[in-house]
């Protein structure tokens, strides 16, 4: 491999929220860490070098979006889902959560109904309540250890729903939707009026024998009736950069966002979001193939180690990105207990899995983007404290 995705990193001390944040989110230091989604590799060279390029300009004025970043995303969408874009139906936004909440902003009025579908990551949750939208569950089933959509649930609970918020891959869990769902989520939102917001921000992470489809390319109608975010932030580990863009090929619904973020100058992108990005769509193919085999070996190792060592758990396997939702159920702790279990006795720091809601009562989702001596290091752990119980 040209790139080191064994290298361990010291990411304490830097303003990190993973490591620097741990007393707060886990109520102790003593964890190691393997929540929140970003990836303990190093960012690319080729995305720092761009930043320091800019940065030996030493003026950090207003800063206009790079000319070549769209066209970089349009040919990057192009080459790596046959997805062919406009440039003008490319806008800037600055993270993909504020990007939702602009759109439920935008296209909703409090009391609107917003269909979501848990276990699902857990801001389309807060972000939908504390804009006083009225939450509609449509709860993925778990069928021989993946989740699926329960279609039935699903025409029934988009019955006077305004927005349906998809995430695509799936988080947690990592499911790849099929061309064939997507379809056929998006003939139902059609027949019912409701409006699609695509979050395809673990797009570039499909895994051996899976891939991406973008929602609005299955058909004209998902093309008409839908918002599509997207970043290189997962992808390239550069979520600090807080720089996402949104693909809106309906001009009428392109031109009510855009109106909506340019009032507020919601639109404008810091000296470094756009240059490094464009960069790395340029330059990343080879980068992202390494990382997700590299990755994808890290999945094939906890599930063996699992089947070996702790029978008791098991795993959804992702089809996509680096998360795993590890299955804790058969150690049959109440769900509070087996949280406090993984950090007090394993003193491993995963996402509780009931955050994503209810349906992941059981679970905790483990972060599998960093160098297989911590994941080994982290499954140690674990066993010991399951050889205690189980
Ligand atoms: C599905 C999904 N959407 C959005 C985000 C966060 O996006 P941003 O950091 O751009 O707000 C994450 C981060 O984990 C995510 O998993």
């Amino acid at each position: 491999m040209k790139y080191n995705f064994d290298e361990i990193i010291q990411r304490k001390h830097t303003d990190c929220l993973k490591y620097d944040n741990l007393k707060e989110m886990f109520g102790t230091e003593e964890v190691l860490p393997m929540w929140i989604a970003d990836m303990d590799f190093r960012t690319p060279d080729f995305i720092v070098d761009a930043i320091r390029n800019r940065l030996s300009h030493e003026l950090l004025g207003y800063s206009y979006i790079c000319k070549r970043w769209r066209p970089a995303i349009q040919s990057w969408v192009s080459r790596r889902y046959g997805w062919e874009i406009q440039t003008d139906e490319i806008g800037f936004v600055g993270g993909i959560v504020p990007a939702i909440s602009f759109a439920l902003q935008c296209f909703t009025k409090a009391g609107d109904k917003v269909m979501i579908q848990p276990p699902v990551y857990h801001p389309y949750h807060h972000v939908t309540h504390d804009l006083e939208r009225e939450l509609v569950f449509n709860p993925l089933k778990l069928v021989d250890g993946q989740l699926e959509i329960d279609f039935a649930d699903f025409e029934e609970k988009i019955k006077g729903c305004k927005v349906f918020l998809l995430c695509n891959p799936h988080n947690p869990c990592g499911r790849v939707w099929s061309k064939e769902e997507l379809q056929r989520m998006c003939d139902i939102c059609v027949e019912n009026n409701v409006l699609v917001i695509s979050d395809e921000i673990h797009c570039d992470m499909a895994l051996k024998g899976f891939k991406h489809t973008p929602f609005a390319s299955v058909s004209e109608d998902a093309k008409n009736n839908s918002i599509t975010f997207m970043a290189a932030s997962k992808t390239f580990n550069i979520a600090g950069l807080k720089s996402s863009y949104h693909i809106i090929q309906n001009p009428e619904i392109r031109n009510q966002y855009n109106e909506f973020l340019r009032k507020s100058e919601l639109d404008t992108a810091h000296v470094f979001a756009t240059g490094p990005v464009a960069t790395a769509y340029e330059q990343g193919e080879e980068w992202v193939e390494q990382m997700l085999e590299y990755v994808e070996a890290n999945i094939d190792f906890m599930e063996q180690y699992l089947k070996e060592n702790m029978p008791k758990m098991g795993m959804i396997r992702p089809q996509a990105s680096f998360l795993v939702f590890l299955d804790a159920r058969g150690l049959g702790l109440p769900h509070d207990k087996l949280v406090e279990f993984f950090i007090r006795e394993a003193k491993v720091g995963m996402n509780d899995g009931a955050m994503f809601g209810e349906e992941g009562s059981g679970f905790m989702r483990m972060n599998l983007g960093c160098p297989r001596s911590v994941v080994e290091k982290a499954l140690k752990q674990i066993k010991e404290a399951y050889d205690k119980i189980a």
